[in-house]
């Protein structure tokens, strides 16, 4: 069975190779020249926007949960804040990034992780879970409809050459 513990300074190689690569996974559809800005970025990113320590983030009410193996391999990690929504002023309990490593996946461990976000915003006692999804990201789309999560706003973008 699958452990689900707070992140330790021994995470960091892993948990930064799997952070990286779902961000490059949504910027899919980007130019190259943004993905190698992201991942060349993404570190130093982390600790200034952050505060990210050994321990990891600090700031606001961060929270980085990691998933581990039966023998303490690092299989996937959950990350969550809290954000407060602009237009109805409700803070809710913000999904930053959920991933499972690629060998671990679809054994239902990433359901796990965000059954652990809606019991941590329970425990919190916010109103809701929120997270941002790649539009082409159906496996993921999948198992948040399934548990009940529903589109409400949409990005759109539109490249300026
Ligand atoms: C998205 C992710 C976290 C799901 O974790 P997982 O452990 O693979 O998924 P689970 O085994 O818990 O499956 C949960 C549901 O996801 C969907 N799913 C999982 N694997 C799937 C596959 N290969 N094809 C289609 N749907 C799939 C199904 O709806 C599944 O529910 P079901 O088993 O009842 O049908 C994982 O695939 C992942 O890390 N992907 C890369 C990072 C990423 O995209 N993160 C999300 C960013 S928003």
């Amino acid at each position: 069975m699958p452990r689900i513990r707070s992140y330790r300074p021994a995470d960091w190689d892993s948990f930064l190779a799997l952070d990286l690569e779902t961000g490059l996974a949504t910027l899919r559809q980007s130019p190259q020249e943004e993905k190698d800005s992201f991942a060349a970025r993404w570190a130093e990113t982390l600790k200034t926007s952050w505060g990210w320590t050994d321990s990891g983030p600090t700031k606001d009410k961060s929270s980085l949960l990691v998933l581990e193996d039966d023998d303490g391999s690092f299989a996937g990690h959950l990350w969550m804040n809290e954000e407060a929504d602009a237009l109805s002023g409700a803070t809710r309990l913000w999904v930053l990034t959920v991933a499972i490593v690629a060998k671990y996946r679809s054994r239902g461990w990433g359901r796990l992780l965000m059954e652990r976000a809606v019991e941590e915003a329970r425990t919190r006692k916010l109103g809701s879970v929120g997270l941002s999804v790649g539009a082409d990201n159906v496996v993921a789309r999948k198992l948040y409809e399934e548990m009940g999560f529903e589109a409400t706003r949409l990005s759109m973008f539109k490249r300026i050459r």
